[in-house]
């Protein structure tokens, strides 16, 4: 028998190893990294150009002030560009060439160019211009280096509302059975063929330019909340594309989307179970006219779609500072080196590209 203080000693030994190697793990040494280098006070994170134009005040702390995020100093003027961590281009301006890439400024060792879009890949145009010069990638996919969603569902404050049944949380005097808001109407896209299908067998109510209804901004959720369906029919179809289309016009008003868009499983990543209806789910239009008809007519089924509500509420991104402060959270799990030698790649058909 061995003493027991070898195995005390032993017991010690393997314990101060495994703690070594965690701390080496997340803080990362030098060459053996794999993770960002560590900032020692604030992550700096230089928007290059606002997006689509119109800018926002950066005053004081404005990641803690608005968002409750520390260490997270987000700036716009490009004398900062020395000392910015990350550099943030969104993809439009870069796009119609209002705006260039500074490629004749020195970049450190660390940092790093973020290529920012939220628009689907049929309206990125050629992105080859853009292979081997971005480091971090920042959109909606769920493989973005930052991710950054339209929406998503976040837990209730407990102190507000009834939460006994769920028809409680689901909007009064429904009448027309499915809405639609569409403003650019193109006959050939899929959402517009499955539209015209579809309303063969059960009624469509539809708003926006297109039908010359158009809904004012205050308007929008009092209408389609009256509406049992909500047509989620997404622009362009691509891999976790989900906008707010889901987020707010269906789920914030409350009405149960039925969703055209990327497959099942790329909303079920993000939405509650027995949330939406997809349309994959169907062989045709007729039996997904006949199942919402007959949803409706059952109470208890058509309310088990608003489950959620009852523990959960919708919320929508729209200020870009929001965005652009949660990349500090996100930044510590960042490979210290990366490239998107071809981001056209990436961005088309999601091949992860190192
Ligand atoms: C980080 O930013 C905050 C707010 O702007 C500032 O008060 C603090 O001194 C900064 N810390 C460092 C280490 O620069
Ligand atoms: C919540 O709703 C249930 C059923 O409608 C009702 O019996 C109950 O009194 C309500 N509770 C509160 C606190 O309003
Ligand atoms: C698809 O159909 C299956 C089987 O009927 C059902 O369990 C599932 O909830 C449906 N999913 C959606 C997204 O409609
Ligand atoms: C960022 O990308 C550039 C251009 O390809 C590359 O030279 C640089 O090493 C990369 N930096 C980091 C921190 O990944």
């Amino acid at each position: 028998m061995g003493s027991p203080s070898f195995f005390f000693r032993l017991f010690l030994f393997i314990t101060c190893l495994v703690h070594l190697l965690y701390f080496l793990s997340v803080y990362g040494w030098g060459l053996y990294s794999d993770r960002s280098h560590i900032v020692t006070g604030n992550l700096t994170i230089l928007l290059w150009h606002w997006p689509f134009g119109p800018s926002y005040s950066l005053k004081g702390d404005v990641c803690w002030d608005r968002y409750r995020i520390t260490g997270c100093r987000l700036v716009d003027q490009r004398s900062l560009y020395p000392s910015a961590d990350l550099v943030v281009f969104h993809h439009r301006e870069l796009m119609t060439g209002q705006e260039r890439l500074p490629f004749h400024l020195p970049r450190t060792r660390h940092q790093k160019w973020v290529w920012l879009s939220l628009e689907s890949p049929d309206n990125n145009g050629d992105l080859k211009p853009f292979n081997n010069v971005f480091n971090c990638t920042m959109s909606y996919r769920r493989d973005a280096d930052f991710t950054i969603p339209y929406g998503k569902l976040v837990p209730k404050d407990r102190d507000t509302g009834n939460y006994s049944r769920t028809e409680n949380v689901i909007p009064k005097n429904k009448s027309p059975l499915a809405c639609w808001v569409v403003s650019n109407y193109n006959p050939q896209q899929k959402r517009s063929l499955v539209y015209n299908s579809l309303r063969e067998s059960i009624k469509v109510e539809v708003y926006g330019q297109w039908d010359g209804r158009v809904l004012a901004p205050s308007n929008l959720l009092p209408t389609i909340s009256r509406c049992y369906f909500y047509l989620a029919f997404e622009n362009s179809i691509s891999k976790d594309y989900i906008t707010e289309k889901l987020w707010r016009n269906a789920y914030q008003a409350g009405a149960v989307p039925v969703v055209l868009g990327p497959p099942p499983n790329d909303y079920m990543a993000v939405a509650p179970p027995n949330s939406f209806i997809h349309i994959e789910n169907f062989t045709s239009t007729k039996e997904l006219g006949n199942y919402l008809s007959q949803l409706i007519l059952n109470k208890e089924s058509y309310a088990g779609y608003f489950a959620w509500r009852r523990s959960h509420q919708v919320k929508v991104y729209t200020d870009w500072r929001e965005r652009l402060c949660s990349i500090c959270p996100q930044y510590h799990i960042l490979p210290a080196q990366k490239v998107y030698r071809d981001l056209e790649a990436w961005a088309r058909w999601g091949h992860q590209v190192r």
